[in-house]
């Protein structure tokens, strides 16, 4: 089989964890890295003639697939968008992108004739999406509650411990796991759009991140007594859409959560609970998540393939 043409953009703290994989399987070849500056050095170091900076150019290489991996949310939707309507399969990890209106990309890529998968977009390496389709499976979700923000959960782990917030902070973004603008961790921007993906694939209904209500964590936010988590919270019955800095004591789930990692628990109407808990943000946990994802479009392409060659000799399948 020929090895399959894929493109990357974003080269930071996801993409430069995917590049090398990447670079290193025969089963793929990457024929362009998208990138805003071109000639900066990276610790992961781009081959001579991959780099582009022009989103436009990096379509133009006619990839199979790309792998979306950038952190603004206008740029990468529009470049998922261009894939999908291209019959270009796409991965990507752009929770920004992909929460701003998930069931127009779905319906783009089914137009299309291309495949979206997000599972790094969501929980880094924590099997989150995973685990609301299978509580879907059983019956109708009722409530999601879950920790989202690996920064956040960082942060709020220093204050418990009586660090400083500026200090906490720094070293959340040492550690790759805030945003390239930590805004969005901290006033819960980053949760909610996550939130908007997990509630998509609990009801398949239209779920805007922007109508998620959020609490910003800050220096002087004014914390509830005990062990405090940026809760995100999906509630069927009572209407709530929100990320909020809460109280969770007493829920182990959530309690002794540890640095960057993410948990989830969903309720289903007939009290079926389901959970899951993981390192949610940082390089290697989210690189592994695209990774898993690559391979999955990997598979299913040469599978597609298969059938399409036997639905062309089907008298080889009807022996008695
Ligand atoms: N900034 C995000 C977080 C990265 O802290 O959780 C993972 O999406």
């Amino acid at each position: 089989a020929r090895a399959l043409r894929v493109a990357l953009a974003g080269c930071g703290v996801v993409g430069g964890g995917v590049l090398p994989r990447l670079l290193a399987d025969a089963r793929f070849e990457v024929v362009g890295v998208l990138v805003r500056d071109p000639t900066r050095a990276r610790d992961t170091p781009i081959p001579a003639g991959l780099a582009v900076s022009d989103p436009a150019a990096l379509l133009a290489r006619e990839p199979d697939i790309l792998i979306e991996a950038i952190s603004d949310a206008s740029t990468g939707l529009a470049l998922i968008r261009a894939a999908l309507t291209r019959g270009v399969d796409v991965v990507s990890a752009n929770k920004q992108a992909v929460g701003a209106d998930l069931p127009a990309l779905i319906e783009l890529a089914a137009a299309g004739e291309a495949r979206l998968l997000y599972s790094a977009s969501v929980g880094g390496g924590a099997a989150l999406i995973e685990t609301v389709r299978r509580a879907r499976a059983y019956g109708t979700v009722v409530r999601i509650e879950a920790v989202l923000n690996g920064t956040c959960n960082f942060i709020l782990n220093r204050l418990a411990e009586g660090r400083p917030f500026g200090e906490a902070l720094i070293a959340a973004r040492d550690a790759g796991f805030a945003e390239a603008d930590p805004s969005a961790d901290l006033t819960g921007l980053d949760a909610a759009a996550k939130l908007a993906i997990l509630g998509h694939e609990a009801l398949r209904g239209r779920l805007a991140a922007d109508g998620v209500t959020r609490q910003t964590l800050a220096s002087d936010s004014v914390l509830p007594a005990g062990r405090v988590r940026q809760l995100a919270r999906l509630d069927v019955r009572t209407g709530e859409v929100s990320v909020a800095l809460r109280a969770v004591d007493g829920d182990p789930l959530f309690v002794d959560l540890a640095d960057e990692w993410n948990a989830l628990r969903v309720t289903t109407g007939d009290g079926r609970v389901f959970t899951a808990r993981g390192r949610g943000a940082g390089r290697a946990p989210t690189a592994e998540s695209v990774w898993a994802d690559l391979t999955d479009l990997a598979e299913l392409r040469a599978n597609a393939k298969e059938n399409a060659a036997g639905s062309r000799e089907p008298a080889a399948l009807e022996s008695p």
